[in-house]
């Protein structure tokens, strides 16, 4: 809790968050449509198409079950701001959630089923993350507290994705989709802007830096496999390759080219998430984010939408 002695030290640690870059977050209504979305959205690059193809495959369950643990922990919050910032976080990824899983019908009709690789998901996050039949008391926090300090993890790397995306001009270079290239944004923009709200909810309940460690390294692990499996398992059943695969090798060259995050910049982020004085506010520009936002077509057209309801 926040008035540990541990956690009073590790909160004397953090800096002050950057006041600049604290933005109040909504939720955009968003919807896109496929039709026109050919499969290998970035021309002739099926393997850079499907490792971002599998950001549709992990955020519908992944940010669901964001949504299932922050509800629970809601009694736990003592700050306002945070309180509101935190329901506001809720309402944004409850929307990313339903957008990637939008995209899911439109892989089917292209002859990629990815329901085999979804349903492991499904029971990764429901079962294996899900409650568990703990009693009331203190195995069951400490299993809500465990599941704070993930999320808290995972946020340093939808963040990291979010600013990468926001600035991979390369994509734009190749060709890609620009309705995929909305959805990529629009949500990656969103992630930019509420950076900080995982981190500093886990440094409000908890902040303990075992703890920190210990969940990043299971996150940073479980994000890992499931990305290269999850590119393998859409390159193997690709209907339009005969020897589909996805390989270390790939993933660097790509990576360099400037159309995947480069490996130099993921390692580097390690260390910076593991830093006593890390705070995401660090990281990435609010002012980019809602740029972006106030020209993503879909975030415009659901704002017209929403006047013309109101
Ligand atoms: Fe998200
Ligand atoms: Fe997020």
């Amino acid at each position: 809790m926040s008035n540990t002695p541990q956690a009073r030290a590790a909160a004397a640690r953090a800096p002050e968050p950057i006041e600049s870059e604290r933005i109040a977050l909504k939720a955009r209504k968003v919807s896109f449509s496929w039709e026109t979305t050919p499969l290998h959205w970035i021309p002739e690059d099926p393997f850079t198409t499907h490792t971002i193809n599998v950001l549709h495959l992990l955020l519908p369950a992944g940010e669901r079950w964001f949504v299932h643990v922050y509800k629970q922990v809601l009694p736990y919050i003592k700050d306002e701001q945070l309180r509101a910032d935190v329901i506001g976080f809720i309402g944004q990824e409850a929307m990313h959630s339903q957008a990637h899983d939008e995209v899911l019908p439109h892989l089917r009709e292209q002859g990629l089923d990815p329901t085999p690789y979804t349903a492991q998901v499904d029971w990764l996050f429901e079962k294996l993350l899900g409650d568990r039949t703990l009693p009331p008391g203190k195995a069951r926090k400490w299993w809500l507290m465990e599941r704070v300090a993930i999320i808290a993890a995972i946020e340093h790397y939808t963040a990291f994705l979010g600013n990468w995306v926001l600035n991979a001009d390369e994509l734009d270079k190749q060709g890609a989709d620009p309705t995929m290239l909305d959805l990529l944004r629009w949500h990656g923009a969103e992630e930019v802007e509420h950076r900080s709200v995982a981190f500093e909810l886990f440094m409000h309940v908890d902040g303990g830096y075992a703890r920190r460690v210990r969940t990043w390294a299971t996150a940073f692990s479980a994000l890992v496999f499931l990305w290269q499996r999850g590119a393998r398992f859409f390159m193997e059943n690709d209907p339009t390759l005969t020897d589909g695969r996805a390989t270390w090798r790939d993933f660097h060259s790509k990576g360099r080219q400037g159309v995947l995050p480069s490996t130099g910049a993921m390692v580097r982020s390690i260390p910076r998430y593991l830093h006593r004085a890390y705070h995401p506010s660090q990281e990435g520009s609010t002012a980019q984010a809602v740029a972006y936002l106030a020209s993503s077509p879909a975030a415009l057209a659901a704002e017209a939408r929403e006047k013309g309801a109101a």
